[in-house]
């Protein structure tokens, strides 16, 4: 796979969107990483970095004393997970540029971690049991991943929900899985390893607090706006971009609307020693 053949892309707005995403999300992952055992001095690949906020989360958590790996299809990605770094000063983090599916690596990790990448592949469980490969007996596999379906708004605002199904829609159209946090524990065990433990949160919020529940979802309609009209879900005039977050917004306040997104789903699992 390369990186022409990701779903999302990377151009600048989608790469901007995935630090405005991680401002919100990456709370919810450090709680799951804590869980998985995550801790000081830990060597960690993070499969799917992006622009590298998993990695410089994991950072944070593991202190000097350990290392991230890094590793993207995008050679344009790690260019920002770069710059990022080389800005925040972190000796400890570097960023390779390959499938980790396919690399290999000088000694195993302690864990290896991926949040949003499991959905874009045509074979997950084939991925995991690769890198599962890269941990030493006792390593740890940590993922995060979506659950589109457990959106919700009640009372009903019928904007937000159009919303939320436009993006299930446009995920599917673009071969990714938007159930793919509540098949994790199935695919753990497709790749033959252990099953895992799991948590989920959703960002929710109403009225006025609904605000960073709504700027997500809207985000990535924008960016992914020419595949949510292919998709055949909504014209562009009926999505009507540059004044969907108002228009949500207003509903939300108007019906007095609790507003929750997607499930953002967390599994991990410890090999055997
Ligand atoms: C939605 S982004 C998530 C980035 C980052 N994990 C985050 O949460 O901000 C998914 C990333 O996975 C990468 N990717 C997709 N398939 C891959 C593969 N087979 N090997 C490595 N990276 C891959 C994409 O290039 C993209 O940067």
């Amino acid at each position: 796979m390369g990186a022409k053949d990701y779903a999302l892309g990377h151009a600048e707005d989608e790469l901007v969107r995935l630090g405005t995403q991680a401002d919100v999300i990456d709370p919810m992952l450090r709680r799951t990483l804590l869980e998985a055992g995550i801790s000081p001095g830990m060597r960690i690949l993070d499969i799917g970095c992006g622009p590298g906020y998993v990695s410089t989360l994991l950072a944070d958590m593991i202190g000097p004393d350990g290392e991230i790996v890094g590793v993207d299809i995008s050679a344009t990605a790690l260019e920002t997970a770069r710059m990022r770094v080389d800005q925040l000063g972190l000796k400890n983090v570097r960023f390779e540029l390959g499938d980790p599916g396919n690399m290999t690596f000088d000694r195993p990790f302690d864990a290896v971690v991926g949040r949003y990448i499991l959905m874009f592949l045509p074979d997950p469980a084939a991925m995991l049991r690769a890198v599962a490969g890269h941990l030493r007996p006792g390593g740890v596999l940590a993922f995060h991943e979506v659950s589109w379906p457990g959106a919700r708004s009640f009372p009903a605002a019928p904007l937000f929900d159009s919303c939320c199904h436009w993006l299930a829609t446009t995920v599917e159209h673009l071969k990714a899985d938007p159930q793919m946090g509540m098949k994790l524990p199935a695919t753990f065990a497709a790749a033959g390893l252990p099953c895992p433990t799991m948590r989920i949160e959703q960002q929710i919020g109403g009225g006025e607090t609904a605000f960073k529940t709504v700027q997500l979802i809207v985000d990535l309609i924008r960016t992914q706006l020419d595949s949510a009209v292919a998709s055949g879900v909504a014209t562009e005039d009926e999505i009507g971009i540059e004044t969907l977050m108002d228009r949500v917004i207003r509903e939300i306040v108007e019906k007095g609307s609790t507003v929750a997104g997607r499930g953002e789903v967390g599994a991990w699992a410890t090999l055997a020693r």
